[in-house]
C-alpha cells in the first residue's frame, strides 16, 4: 500500500481491522456483563441452608474460639452448621500464610460456613475463589463486629453506616461464587437520623440472592451485654426471604426456646453459651424436641476436655495445648478446687 496516501484513502487496510476491533469490543462487553452478573439465583444454587431441619442450631462465628477443633467438637455434639472465625478478605487476597492456614477444616465439620470480613469490594473475588476451592458450603460476610481494631478501620459493624458499600460487598460475593451467601449483623447502629437498622440493610439488598442472615439482637452501642431486641429480630424474620438465625444471649436450652418463640426465627446461633459447654447444641435440640435435656457429669466433662485437647493437638500441635488453657478454665468453672 502506498503510505504516502492520506489515512482515509488507506481504506482497504483499515476496514478489516476496524471490523475485528468492533467484534472484540462487543465480545468483551458481553463477557463483562456475564462476569458481573450474580453466579446464581437462590433457587438454582445448592443451598444447604434449605436442607437443614428446623429449628437450625448454628455455631456462631467467634474469633479465637471457633477453630477447627472446637467446630468439630460442637458438630459431634449435634450442631447443624458451624461458622469459622472471621477471616480477612485482604489477607486472603494477599495470600497471608497464617490466614490460609485458618481455612483448614475436617470433612466432619460440614456443613461449614466461612465468615469473611473486609471493606474493599475489589478484593472480594479472589478471596471468594480461594474459599470456594477450599470446599466450604457457604460464605458469610461480617457486618456486626464491634472489635476496636476492626471498627477503627471502619469495618465490621461500622459498615452498616454505609449501606451502599454494604450492598457492593454483598453483590461482589454473590457475583464471585455459586455457594449460598449469608450475612451477619446487629439490629442497629447509631441513633436519631443517623440510625441504621438491620431492616434498612435487608431492604438495600432485597434483590440480591442472599440465602441466610444471622442477626445478633443487640445494637452496636450495647456491645456484648444488655437485653436482646426480640421484636427487631421478629420484624427482620418477617421481611427477609432467606433463612434467619437469631443470635445473642442464648446460654441455656430455655433461652433458645424463648428466642424461637418470640422471634419466629428459623434457628438459633450459639456463641458464648458454648464456653466450656460444647454440648449445648445437643441440649438445645433435646429441649426443643422433647422438652427436656440432661447435663453432663463431671467425668463426662473431663472426657470432653480430653477430647478437646486431642483435637487441638491434632490441628495445632503443641500450640493447641497452650490455647486449650482458656477452655479448661471454662470447662471446670464452678467446680470445687477447679483452680488446682
Ligand atoms: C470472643 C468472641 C469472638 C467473636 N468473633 C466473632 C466473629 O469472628 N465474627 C462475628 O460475626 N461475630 C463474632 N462474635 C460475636 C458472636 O458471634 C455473637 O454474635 C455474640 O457473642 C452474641 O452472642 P452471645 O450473646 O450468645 O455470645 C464474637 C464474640 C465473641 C465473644
Amino acid at each position: 500500500m502506498d503510505t504516502r496516501l492520506p489515512i482515509w484513502r488507506r481504506r482497504r487496510l483499515f476496514f478489516p481491522q476496524i471490523v475485528i476491533l468492533i467484534v472484540v469490543c462487543y465480545w468483551r462487553r458481553n463477557i463483562d456483563v456475564i462476569l458481573r452478573e450474580p453466579q446464581h439465583d437462590i433457587d438454582s444454587m445448592h443451598n444447604f441452608w434449605q436442607e437443614l431441619k428446623k429449628p437450625i442450631i448454628a455455631i456462631a462465628p467467634m474469633a479465637g474460639i471457633t477453630d477447627s477443633a472446637f467446630r468439630f467438637l460442637c458438630k459431634e455434639f449435634g450442631a447443624d452448621v458451624v461458622y469459622t472465625e472471621m477471616t480477612s478478605i485482604d489477607a486472603l487476597y494477599y495470600n497471608s500464610k497464617k490466614t490460609l492456614a485458618m481455612l483448614e477444616f475436617q470433612k466432619k465439620e460440614k456443613p461449614i460456613v466461612l465468615q469473611l470480613f473486609g471493606k474493599r469490594p475489589e478484593l472480594v473475588a479472589k478471596a471468594v475463589e480461594i474459599a470456594t476451592e477450599a470446599g466450604f458450603d457457604g460464605i458469610d460476610l461480617n457486618f456486626g463486629c464491634p472489635a476496636p481494631k476492626v471498627v477503627r478501620h471502619e469495618g465490621g459493624v461500622m459498615l452498616l453506616k454505609k449501606l451502599n458499600l454494604c450492598r457492593e460487598l454483598v453483590q461482589a460475593v454473590c457475583e464471585a461464587t455459586k455457594l449460598p451467601v449469608s450475612i451477619k449483623t446487629r439490629v442497629s447502629i447509631g441513633s436519631g437520623k443517623e440510625k441504621k437498622t438491620a431492616l434498612d440493610f435487608i431492604e438495600k439488598i432485597k434483590d440480591l440472592p442472599v440465602a441466610g442472615l444471622m442477626l445478633h439482637g443487640r445494637t452496636f452501642e450495647q456491645g456484648f451485654s444488655g437485653d436482646i431486641d426480640f421484636d427487631a429480630i421478629k420484624s427482620v424474620k418477617k421481611k427477609f426471604k432467606g433463612i434467619v438465625i437469631a443470635n445473642g444471649g442464648i446460654n441455656t436450652p430455655e433461652d433458645a426456646k424463648k428466642m424461637i418463640d418470640l422471634t419466629g426465627a428459623d434457628g438459633v446461633g450459639l456463641a458464648r453459651g458454648l464456653y466450656g459447654r460444647p454440648w449445648l447444641a445437643r441440649q438445645v435440640d433435646d429441649f426443643l424436641e422433647k422438652g427436656k435435656y440432661v447435663s453432663p457429669t463431671l467425668s463426662q466433662i473431663k472426657k470432653t476436655a480430653l477430647r478437646h485437647a486431642e483435637l487441638n493437638y491434632k490441628t495445632k500441635g503443641d500450640y493447641g495445648i497452650v490455647e486449650l488453657r482458656k477452655h479448661l478454665c471454662w470447662y471446670f468453672r464452678g467446680f470445687l478446687e477447679s483452680r488446682k
